[in-house]
């Protein structure tokens, strides 16, 4: 009989066919109040799950006792107790590699919007208030020579790194768990203590994943380090941030701007006070989001699952504890 494949993700008619050439699957089209009440029915004979965007915990996987192998269409695994799976030698992966080029292309966009105001100034033309040339009132600040911080130095700190010496010209300071010698080479990159780097960047990138340890890792104290002139990026996870005390450090000026892509809730609320700021430039949780990144992670995603319900070894996991081979 063939294993059971719980599909919470849209997947292009290629994907779909090559997933369903080896397992059968059931698809939950939307995780809505309905969608959740068919992957609760569809758990229990569930040999593996593959999607995004929901948090899988105990009380919900504790559903699917004959569970092999979940399947993430992300690089990050927050969404997921890691414990608890390889506990139950439930093999976890990922999808990295595929989507740093075009993450690390988002967090530039980012530096680039926030530093020059495009949005805000898009919107004066949208809005019929370009009259006469723009002045100081309007200007921006330089990309090119500013100091570049990224706090996270993986894969995408490192993609980050490089647009930012090779393409702007930027002196590239970093902090992260260990030292990088071969980004430290490639890039002129210096180390820094998180407090050095806050103190002397001008722009603050955070690239690293959340986990217990970075979990309200950049609050009061940190943005109080900054310095007035430098903005905030974030395209790791919004709640590695206390955003009470990032919305005070932009209502104080206390930091000139910043660019985000994630927040502490998601979908972001409409009356969140990050909206009414005009140094703030903020965006869907986009990081990944092209047609063909998209594309490339959820076939990572199907080839990494079918390799662990073939009882192979697969290329993206994050649990190697749970492997037993
Ligand atoms: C990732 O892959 O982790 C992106 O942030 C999308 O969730």
């Amino acid at each position: 009989m063939n294993k059971q494949v719980v599909l919470y993700k849209k997947l292009s008619p290629e994907l779909m066919a090559r997933l369903q050439a080896h397992v059968d699957v059931t698809l939950i089209d939307s995780l809505d109040a309905h969608g959740l009440m068919q992957l609760r029915d569809a758990l229990p004979a569930a040999h593996g799950l593959l999607g995004a965007s929901l948090k899988l915990d105990a009380a919900l996987l504790d559903l699917a006792p004959q569970l092999q192998a979940v399947s993430s269409v992300s690089v990050g695994v927050d969404n997921y107790d890691i414990d608890y799976l390889t506990r139950r030698q439930i093999l976890l992966t990922n999808t990295p590699d595929v989507l740093t080029e075009t993450t690390a292309d988002t967090g530039f966009a980012l530096i680039l919007a926030s530093a020059r105001r495009v949005v805000e100034l898009a919107n004066l033309v949208r809005d019929g208030q370009w009259q006469r040339s723009i002045g100081p009132a309007h200007f921006g600040t330089d990309v090119h020579g500013k100091t570049l911080g990224i706090i996270g130095m993986g894969r995408i700190g490192e993609a980050l790194a490089q647009r930012g010496h090779f393409g702007f010209g930027m002196p590239v300071i970093y902090h992260s768990q260990s030292r990088k010698p071969a980004v430290e080479q490639r890039f002129a990159a210096q180390y820094r203590s998180l407090e050095d780097l806050l103190r002397q960047a001008d722009f603050v990138c955070l690239t690293l994943p959340l986990t217990a340890q970075t979990e309200g890792l950049i609050g009061a104290e940190q943005f109080a380090l900054m310095r007035r002139e430098s903005i905030f990026i974030n395209i790791s996870r919004g709640k590695v941030v206390d955003e009470a005390a990032l919305i005070d450090a932009l209502r104080q000026q206390r930091i000139r701007g910043a660019g985000l892509d994630v927040f502490e809730r998601e979908p972001l609320n409409p009356d969140s006070p990050l909206l009414q700021l005009n140094n703030v430039v903020a965006t869907p949780h986009m990081g990944s989001a092209t047609h063909e990144t998209r594309e490339a992670m959820a076939r990572c995603a199907v080839d990494n699952l079918l390799a662990a319900l073939r009882g192979e070894k697969p290329a993206n996991l994050v649990n190697p504890a749970a492997w037993q081979g």
